[in-house]
């Protein structure tokens, strides 16, 4: 099989765990017998840097025609005082609206052998394996009308929270779809007891259950949910939010895990989609081959899976993860007494000679 993957390494670590993905994506290609054609493109700091927009035409025209499009990280404080239209976490939010990437897949899932790494007691996090399905491109993050103004001789800055039923129904569609192939347990998390947005959410999510009887919905509110992670996490399996809330609660599951360095996430619902890893742009540890490749690679799984069907090769890329942390091989932020510490390169390879 032949695919074009467009690479959008980004700034501060992101060109390292790219570069990272890369070295095991080769290594699944010759093993499996695949091509896999690489371009690179600018988005972010780097692109203000080059261009002095976060998101170069060119950089979306190569996303729109390849296969996939696999992302390191964006942002940091060098672009931290550009007006809003010139940060580079704009490049990030077009990608999303111009891809039409509405449904972002963040799998938490514990990896036995750092059960211990986890802030969490042992005993609570073990096993927990959770996938938060995140709208990703309405309510507060692209709603109109917002921005800053004067009222009452005072300056004001205002978002609008704002989902259309179709909106609504796509995303829980998507996550009943997940939820299905799992354990057939869909927790559907709002503000409905305050937000009108959130009471239509959770008609829209009871109406679309009656098209998967064999999935058992339940509802949770925000506030609740959030302590719920942490009180006993092993309730959940799938979880379907709005944008604004499954941004903090993906989080929050990421960290149930230990480092938020390990945690994955796919980007659907467009033509071609996207990957990433949860975590940022690291600007403290970049260029100093510290960082931890692995959500990048688990990303690279995902895309094996999800854009080109290739499930084994994606399986072989999860297994070869579990294994080389079995050996004892960390990198920095999951680095543990008696524990082997390898640099991003290092673990890279790692993982790419287990597969
Ligand atoms: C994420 C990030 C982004 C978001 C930022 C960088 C725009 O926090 O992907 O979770 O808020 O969606
Ligand atoms: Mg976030």
């Amino acid at each position: 099989m032949k695919k074009t993957i467009t690479l959008i390494p980004g700034d501060g670590i992101g060109p390292e765990v790219v570069a990272g993905a890369v070295t095991v994506l080769n290594r699944v290609a010759v093993r499996f017998g695949h091509t896999f054609e690489y371009r690179t493109a600018l988005a972010g700091g780097a692109a203000l840097d080059a261009h002095g927009v976060p998101l170069p035409d060119d950089t979306l025209g190569k996303c729109r025609t390849s296969d996939a499009v696999l992302l390191g990280a964006v942002g940091g404080p060098k672009w931290d005082p550009n007006p809003q239209h010139l940060k580079p976490e704009r490049a990030l939010l077009g990608l999303r609206k111009e891809l039409g990437l509405f449904a972002n897949i963040r799998p938490a899932k514990i990896y036995a052998a750092l059960a211990d790494a986890s802030a969490l007691k042992r005993e609570v996090v073990e096993g927990v394996d959770i996938v938060v399905v995140r709208e990703l491109t309405g309510g507060l993050y692209f709603g109109k009308p917002a921005g800053f103004e004067m009222r009452n001789g005072e300056p004001v800055g205002f978002n609008t929270m704002i989902y259309s039923e179709s909106e609504v129904r796509r995303i829980v569609r998507a996550a009943f779809d997940i939820a299905r192939k799992r354990s057939k347990r869909l927790c559907s998390v709002d503000k409905a007891n305050v937000l009108e947005t959130s009471q239509l959410w959770r008609r829209v999510a009871t109406e679309t259950a009656a098209e998967f009887p064999d999935v058992e919905l339940s509802h949770m509110y925000v506030d609740n949910c959030s302590m719920q992670l942490v009180r006993n996490p092993k309730q959940f399996d799938v979880i379907v939010t709005e944008n604004m809330f499954g941004d903090i609660l993906s989080d929050e599951a990421a960290m149930l895990t230990g480092s938020i360095g390990m945690l994955a996430s796919a980007s659907l619902g467009g033509t071609v989609a996207l990957y990433e890893p949860v975590h940022g742009s690291a600007p403290d540890i970049a260029g100093q081959d510290k960082a931890n490749p692995i959500a990048t690679i688990a990303s690279a799984a995902m895309m094996l899976k999800y854009s080109f069907g290739l499930t084994d090769a994606s399986d072989a890329v999860e297994h070869a993860i579990e294994t080389v942390l079995g050996k004892g091989l960390r990198t920095g932020d999951i680095h543990t007494p008696g524990t082997t510490l390898l640099g991003s390169k290092g673990m890279a390879e790692a993982v790419a000679a287990e597969v």
